[in-house]
């Protein structure tokens, strides 16, 4: 298969190229001379969410892993985490195994399950994870809690750190959530950046969201502590007033936050975009429960607000949304390389366009941006050189 004088773009390269696919892998890569025609659609390395919920088994009414994974697609992505804190939890590697096993004969994206790293989230017994061999699991998680006992966190530290396994950590302390989620995500991004320095171990923390967080995360890299984070569209689109105070855990935040969030973009220590694509029914968002389903309006929401608004190149925004959170799911796919995954997503960067969570493939239509004009629409989106999705 070809694909002849396309404008290919990614972490590095933005060129126009002729492409050739076989077996479902770049063999080819010859680039041209002369300038890509902006009116034409880009090709990209298609997205890799590092951080989505498919609520898949036990909250299907929510979303299950066929809509999850057309809703994926639909927003360039052909590879996601997915988090635990379904019904039952996913505290076992045969769990993990069955939801995986299901969304590949699905064969639409491909899907790592996460394991929690306690026992049913229950924040109290991280025993489960010295069964798990050494290196089979690429990471756990309690995501949707943090885990509270320092004495429990501090084990799950030196047992990953023997394992292999990466702490995605969810990063909420339950005794200030009720009066200061500031201080719920900061004290406990504290103590696990602690922790991390006194383990030797490694951590990556999730939807960071502080200005504070973000600040500490950058100091412990400069430190050369073994930590990574990543960020969601949402938290740097809106404020906490401009989305109405949508539910949404962390919270929206303020002005100055979103600043050091696109400061950490910037100068790398942000690692990773990550959706958090939390779908909810109305009901639900109702009775208080927090989230956003994202993953369809990631890539427009962080274009139009990174690229568009001056402060990262497209290449910087594929790098975070593709390249890294590719190679830390240790996937061969995320950029435009002889031998890696034919994995593209084919995007417009011309017209402008109105989100709309009716026409949203998940299940979830629960978003803070119903309304918002934005750019960069996704055309298409091939996975190992076939067509999974197209608008
Ligand atoms: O808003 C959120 N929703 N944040 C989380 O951490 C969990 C997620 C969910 O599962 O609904």
């Amino acid at each position: 298969m070809k694909f002849q004088n396309v404008h290919i773009i990614d972490d590095t390269l933005d060129a126009l190229a002729n492409l050739v696919v076989e077996n479902g892998l770049i063999q080819e890569i010859e680039i041209l001379d002369g300038r890509p025609d902006p009116a034409q659609p880009v090709l990209l390395p298609a997205f890799t969410d590092l951080h989505a919920h498919f609520r898949d088994p036990g909250f299907t009414y929510k979303e299950d892993v066929v809509s999850g994974s057309r809703a994926a697609v639909r927003g360039g992505y052909t590879a996601v985490n997915l988090m635990p804190n379904t019904l039952p939890v996913v505290s076992s590697v045969a769990q993990a195994r069955e939801v995986e096993d299901r969304i590949a004969a699905l064969n639409i994206i491909h899907a790592n399950q996460v394991v929690s790293m306690t026992l049913n989230e229950q924040g109290q017994d991280c025993s489960h994870l010295r069964s798990i061999p050494a290196g089979t699991i690429p990471f756990v998680s309690d995501d949707g809690k943090g885990v509270n006992r320092d004495d429990v966190m501090e084990e799950i530290f030196n047992i990953c750190k023997e394992k292999d396994f990466l702490i995605m950590a969810h990063e909420e302390d339950a005794r200030y959530s009720p009066q200061d989620l500031r201080m719920a995500e900061n004290a406990m991004t504290f103590r696990d950046l602690k922790l991390c320095e006194k383990t030797g171990g490694s951590i990556h923390f999730c939807h960071v969201s502080t200005i504070e967080a973000i600040t500490a995360i950058a100091e412990a890299k400069a430190k050369g502590l073994r930590v990574s984070c990543e960020v969601c569209p949402h938290h740097i689109y809106f404020n906490a007033e401009q989305a109405n105070y949508y539910r949404v855990a962390p919270p929206f935040r303020k002005d100055e936050d979103i600043e050091a969030l696109i400061k950490g973009m910037q100068d790398g220590t942000v690692d990773a975009i990550s959706t958090d694509h939390a779908p909810h029914t109305p009901e639900d968002k109702a009775n208080g429960a927090n989230g956003i389903s994202g993953i369809e309006t990631a890539f427009a929401l962080c274009y139009t607000k990174l690229v568009r608004g001056g402060h990262l190149t497209l290449n910087q925004l594929v790098k975070l949304m593709s390249t890294t959170p590719s190679a830390m799911m240790r996937l061969n796919k995320g950029a435009f390389k002889v031998g890696m995954k034919a994995d593209f997503v084919k995007v417009d960067l011309n017209e402008p366009y109105i989100i709309r969570a009716e026409e949203f493939a998940s299940r979830g239509k629960n978003t803070p941006f119903e309304g918002q004009q934005v750019w960069g629409n996704v055309l298409e989106t091939i996975r190992e050189g076939q067509t999974v999705y197209q608008a």
